[in-house]
């Protein structure tokens, strides 16, 4: 019997201690692969002022326009403050930009309220009634194929009857079948945050990597090892990444390539 007790108290005690560091485990399990970089090394807009001894703050030119959301909305899929903040700034600099999954277009109106007055923003997305024209691949996460359906639902947007409404072109399309070709070498900066299948992110990589013009920026969202609706964008950006130098930005789920080949 005294057997069965402590047999039993030392399962209980593996599986709460599994519970209580399930994060810490998940990190040692599924290793990042790609290398690290601080926000300062994407741009040096980026670099931070230096406040006091234990404080550092945005520069000028960092500080940008933002609003926020009731969490009512229930919107899933969306950027952290700080991967905000980064998209925002960026756009400040970006004339010609292009977004992969609008959901809500939360990203897409921080990005008209930041870009320059005659920036131009193109957001591809679909309804949900064009979500039963999508194809699950073999290769394709089951879960990731799901919340395709769950993050089709807007019709109108955050933006939808603002003032920067007119910078922004909404593509309603599958990205699988949308033709690249005239937007060659087009793009400042190009956000991929549409469908997490592998199938999807691969389609919408690719085109990125010829619509994006020289000195243009990548960043794909969700890079985030052991998460199972990320799980695809993780292994493509892995393969990819041994043949092309992207980088993880620090304390974000972003994943940023810099097109100066
Ligand atoms: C994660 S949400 C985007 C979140 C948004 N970028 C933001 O920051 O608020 C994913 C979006 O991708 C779109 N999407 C998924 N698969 C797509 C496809 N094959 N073609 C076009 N859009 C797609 C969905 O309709 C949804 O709007």
């Amino acid at each position: 019997m005294i057997k069965i007790i402590i047999f039993l108290s030392i399962i209980l005690n593996i599986i709460l201690i599994f519970f209580l560091n399930k994060k810490k485990i998940k990190k040692i399990i599924y290793k990042k692969k790609i290398k690290e970089i601080d926000i300062s090394k994407v741009h040096e807009i980026f670099e931070f002022e230096k406040i006091s001894s234990n404080l550092l703050g945005p520069k000028e030119n960092a500080i940008i326009k933002s609003f926020c959301i009731s969490p009512d909305n229930k919107v899933i899929g969306m950027t952290s403050d700080y991967e905000a903040w980064i998209l925002s700034t960026l756009s400040k600099i970006s004339n010609k930009i292009f977004e992969f999954g609008t959901c809500s277009g939360k990203t897409t109106f921080l990005m008209a309220l930041n870009s320059p007055e005659e920036a131009k923003i193109y957001t591809i997305t679909l309804n949900l009634e064009m979500t039963n024209d999508i194809k699950k691949n073999n290769l394709d996460n089951r879960i990731s194929f799901r919340n395709i359906k769950n993050e089709s639902t807007y019709e109108k947007f955050l933006f939808s009857g603002s003032e920067v409404e007119k910078k922004i072109n909404v593509i309603f399309e599958n990205s699988i079948n949308f033709n690249e070709n005239k937007y060659q070498n087009s793009f400042d900066l190009i956000f991929i945050d549409g469908g997490h299948t592998y199938s999807i992110v691969k389609n919408d990589s690719e085109k990125s990597f010829k619509m994006i013009n020289k000195n243009g920026i990548i960043l794909w969202h969700d890079y985030v090892p052991g998460k199972e609706s990320a799980k695809d964008v993780v292994k493509y950006l892995h393969t990819i990444s041994k043949g092309k130098k992207i980088y993880h930005i620090k304390n974000t789920s972003l994943c940023y390539y810099k097109n100066n080949e």
